[in-house]
């Protein structure tokens, strides 16, 4: 893959597909990751020369028509003040845009134009000849093969990845192409259904597969458990045996909590109480791992070469359900292994426990990070291959 930090832009107009899609309240952006992450990238093109422009989708606007709901203004107003030049907002771009040296044109979400989503050709094509040089540097929408992060690719003179896709790259590919071993992921989150299946391929190939929150839940009600009124998911509870199965069959293991924190109601103010296992009751609901569980684990990670980790363990945003997910965070961050995290409510545990400089690499992505996980052929990184031969 062509990368640009190797491209002489001078002069270039330059169209780089950043993922600046953030939640937004009020006009205002409340968490930046993403934009801090897409920052060096723009100041490189701007150094390099360049006339940028920069686009980006922001959640998922009924396509082909403007909703000021979902306008990147918020957007924009953060990077004027994170750059040292003037940024501004261009709504109607396709037929064609005045890009200076020295600025930053940020295209409105591309999800307003018609045929983004089904990566129309033609609207493709009026992207491409907007730019000399397509960068596409969006990981958290490189598993989407759209117009502004595939087609656009397959048309613009030259394209290329911006620095951020390809930090992503490595330090994903460092995880789990070549791993140190023992490789350990955690897999946190609601429902085994939504990631069934990266749990499949993770089965596969982790020594350790952590898992965590509802999925959990499953997995204990597989190993034969009362879960209560816990969420859990009765007709996966077979899927779940054959993971652990898989996982054996291999010499590696999917570990169930030995104690969990349940509660009678889900809600801020619920009292915690710790049980062992086997001992919750049919009016229960599991919402955290318990100390001798959360150490169990925190001795993985200990041991761990590579960690890798998606979803948190417990109900953290209540702090009385907080304490497994805080125990694997310090874990993660005590250990010395190559550790990479990914993916919304993980992000928001690594800031809320303190540890973003303790992990080796975090990841800008969510479906992306997942399915690269999973194994799968990334659409936007195919496209860039296929250019670069
Ligand atoms: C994400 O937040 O995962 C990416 O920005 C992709 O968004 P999408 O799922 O709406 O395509």
């Amino acid at each position: 893959i062509i990368n640009m930090s190797s491209l002489d832009l001078q002069g270039k107009r330059v169209l780089i597909r950043e993922d600046l899609n953030v939640p937004v309240s009020n006009g205002v952006v409340t968490s930046d990751a993403r934009l801090r992450a897409s920052l060096p990238t723009i100041k490189l093109a701007l150094e390099k020369g360049a006339a940028v422009m920069v686009m980006s989708h922001l959640g998922r606007p009924t396509e082909g028509e403007y909703n000021s709901e979902f306008s990147l203004q918020p957007v924009v107003d953060y990077l004027a003040k994170a750059l040292d030049c003037p940024v501004r907002l261009a709504t109607d771009y396709l037929d064609g845009v005045e890009a200076n040296v020295g600025e930053v044109v940020v295209f409105e979400n591309v999800r307003f134009n018609l045929g983004e989503k089904k990566n129309d050709a033609a609207l493709s094509k009026k992207l491409a000849a907007l730019c000399d040089v397509y960068v596409m540097d969006a990981f958290g929408t490189a598993h989407r093969a759209q117009a502004s992060t595939h087609g656009v690719g397959l048309y613009a003179p030259i394209a290329c990845a911006g620095p951020l896709l390809a930090g992503e790259l490595e330090a994903l590919g460092k995880a789990m192409d070549n791993p140190a071993r023992p490789l350990v992921a955690i897999v946190g989150g609601s429902k085994v259904s939504t990631k069934l299946t990266v749990l499949e391929s993770l089965s596969g190939i982790v020594d350790q597969l952590v898992v965590g929150g509802g999925i959990a839940n499953t997995f204990i009600a597989a190993a034969g458990h009362e879960v209560g009124k816990s969420l859990y998911e009765a007709d996966l509870i077979d899927e779940a045996k054959r993971l652990v199965a898989n996982a054996q069959s291999r010499g590696a293991a999917i570990p169930v909590p030995t104690d969990v924190v349940v509660a009678s109601e889900f809600s801020p103010t619920a009292t915690a109480t710790l049980k062992a296992v086997d001992a919750v009751t049919s009016d229960d609901m599991i919402f955290d791992i318990g100390p001798d569980s959360a150490e169990a684990l925190a001795e993985i990670l200990k041991n761990a070469g590579t960690i890798v980790w998606n979803g948190p363990v417990g109900v953290f945003e209540f702090d009385q359900f907080g304490e497994g997910t805080k125990r694997i965070a310090q874990a993660i961050a005590e250990s010395a292994a190559f550790s990479i995290a990914g993916g919304g409510d993980t992000l928001a545990a690594v800031d809320k426990y303190g540890i973003a400089d303790k992990v080796s690499y975090i990841s800008t992505g969510g479906g992306a990070f997942l399915e690269f996980l999973e194994g799968k052929e990334l659409p936007a990184v195919a496209m860039l291959e296929s250019r670069s031969e």
